[in-house]
């Protein structure tokens, strides 16, 4: 019998040693906050124009999202066309296809040489459902008109008919962490380094610090995926989603890059002889139910299952407006630039990001700096904005949202958590498979807001602005930064 490990498929290809962590002072062209995508890609383009540079990564490198997703480098992305038309006009649609394919393209470039199982095949965007037909023909109107070669068509390589489907030849599917592996390599040495185990605490003028170094640099990237910096009010205009996946061994794996437009959403995809299944997407904090067996379920309907072998979990911002944001950090700061918001879609935009933030930092024109600019403002979004920051006003009211569910925790079975009402306040108690009880305090140390029990993933989350803390408060998912304060669990 086998066990399923609880980890994404890609990351057991992670170096077993990691690179030295930053120690004492020291000088570069360029500090890129950040080893997933957005920043290996970022450093090594800029490496390439004669700057040396510093990557600073707080973990190892690829460990963040970019090693726990689904690993497609497409530019047709669901139904992001209609929704980007819809809110921004057609100009904008064109700006991200074309961006898209520039950075498909380029991974395809920059993935020669680096042994990272990257193969061709179309993706689709299909209709599981009948109500999906609609999106799916809009999907392609859009897309086409955005300047995609799209076609339609049914026959999908899947063991369900499906009721529409647009396809775009010729996209990606790799191994992101063995492609970011390959990125790395090229970018250490020669005058730059890469920093692992190195988190930034403080980025202060020209001076990034970690505990136990610091690397004054010329200019600052922070590609830290949910921008840390307590700066930039980046918090009120980005809403994380969760999404789960399994790598499943079947008979014969999807070979398409296929994603259905439904809520539930169904990715699929595939590597070697196993089939990867993502959806039960949901907004960080809110509650999901039993996301790994709904998977699990939709995989076995479907395809001869032989093993579940892998599960993991991930999250990703979106931008109020729903475009990726790319540029300075504050409005008119020539040092410190950020990219972020990639609506799971960022192997394809952290590389064109990285493009971009390329230019930005050594003083190049790109065309696509105001369309991606953090500080645009998108008078369309306004209302999405408006809600969501409205919800998480009620949030920070926490008491009324989150009710106590016990005085004691007695009674609470291994495995589960509960609230108790503690005074004034309220402690979130865990009780581990030992019988041991873990109690935090359950005001998120980011905004104040109350966090929720994930029970798929054992956690604590926050609403508001996505933050995740451990059983025992320490953080594992920013903005925030300090743990959730231990409280006594009774
Ligand atoms: C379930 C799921 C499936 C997805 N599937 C796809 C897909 O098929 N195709 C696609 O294109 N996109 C997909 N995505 C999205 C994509 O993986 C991400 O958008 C992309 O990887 C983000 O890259 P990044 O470099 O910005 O962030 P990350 O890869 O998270 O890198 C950021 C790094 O910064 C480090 N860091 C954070 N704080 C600090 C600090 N203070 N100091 C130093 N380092 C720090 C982190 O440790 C991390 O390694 C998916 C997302 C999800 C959630
Ligand atoms: S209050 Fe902002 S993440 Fe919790």
């Amino acid at each position: 019998m086998t066990t399923t490990a609880d980890q994404s498929l890609w990351l057991t290809a992670l170096p077993a040693e990691p690179r030295p962590p930053l120690t004492g002072e020291h000088s570069f062209d360029v500090a890129v906050v950040g080893g997933g995508i957005t920043g290996l890609t970022t450093a090594l383009l800029l490496k390439r124009r004669g700057l040396s540079v510093a990557v600073l990564e707080a973990d190892r490198v690829a460990s963040g999202v970019s090693g726990n997703n689904t690993a497609k480098v497409t530019a047709l992305q669901s139904t992001v066309y209609s929704q980007i038309r819809g809110r921004h006009g057609l100009g904008a649609a064109v700006d991200y296809a074309a961006a898209s394919v520039a950075a498909v393209a380029r991974v395809a470039e920059l993935a020669d040489g680096i042994d990272c199982d990257l193969r061709r095949s179309p993706a689709v965007t299909y209709a599981y459902t009948e109500e999906e037909a609609g999106d799916v023909a809009k999907e392609l109107i859009n897309a086409r008109h955005a300047g995609l070669p799209v076609r339609e068509g049914k026959n999908v390589d899947l063991p369900f008919p499906v009721h529409a489907a647009v396809w775009l030849d010729d996209q990606i599917a790799l191994h992101p962490v063995k492609y970011l592996r390959g990125l790395a390599e090229q970018v250490d040495g020669d005058g730059s380094r890469i920093f692992e185990h190195s988190r930034v605490t403080d980025v202060s003028g020209h001076v990034v610090s970690t505990e136990d170094g610091s690397v004054t640099a010329g200019k600052i990237v922070i590609a830290t995926h949910y921008p840390t910096l307590d700066r930039g009010l980046y918090f009120a205009r980005l809403e994380l989603t969760r999404a789960y996946c399994i790598a499943a061994r079947v008979h014969a794996p999807t070979q398409a890059l296929a994603i259905s437009t439904g809520s539930p959403s169904w990715s699929i995809s595939a590597h070697e002889d196993k089939l990867i299944l993502a959806g039960q997407s949901h907004a960080t904090g809110k509650t999901a139910v039993e996301p790994f067996r709904r998977l699990e379920d939709f995989a076995r309907r479907h395809w001869q299952v032989e093993e579940i072998t892998h599960r993991w979990s991930a999250q990703d911002p979106t931008a109020y407006d729903h475009l990726p944001m790319i540029g300075s950090y504050t409005p008119g700061n020539t040092t410190v630039y950020t990219a972020t918001g990639y609506m799971k879609w960022g192997l394809t935009s952290g590389t064109f990001a990285a493009g971009l933030l390329a230019d930005l930092v050594t003083d190049k024109p790109n065309e696509l700096a105001d369309r991606f600019s953090p500080h645009r403002v998108s008078l369309r979004s306004l209302p999405t904005f408006l809600r969501k920051n409205a919800e998480v006003a009620l949030e920070m009211v926490g008491d009324r949202v989150v009710p106590a569910d016990a005085t004691s925790s007695e009674n609470l079975p291994p495995g589960h958590a509960h609230v108790i009402r503690d005074g004034l306040g309220k402690t979130g108690v865990y009780r581990d498979e030992n019988g041991q009880l873990h109690g935090v305090s359950m005001r998120c140390t980011h905004l104040g807001c109350l966090v929720r029990f994930n029970a798929a993933e054992r956690s604590w989350d926050c609403p508001c602005h996505g933050s995740r803390f451990d059983v025992d408060g320490a953080v594992l998912e920013g903005p925030a930064t300090r743990p959730l304060p231990r409280k006594e669990a009774r």
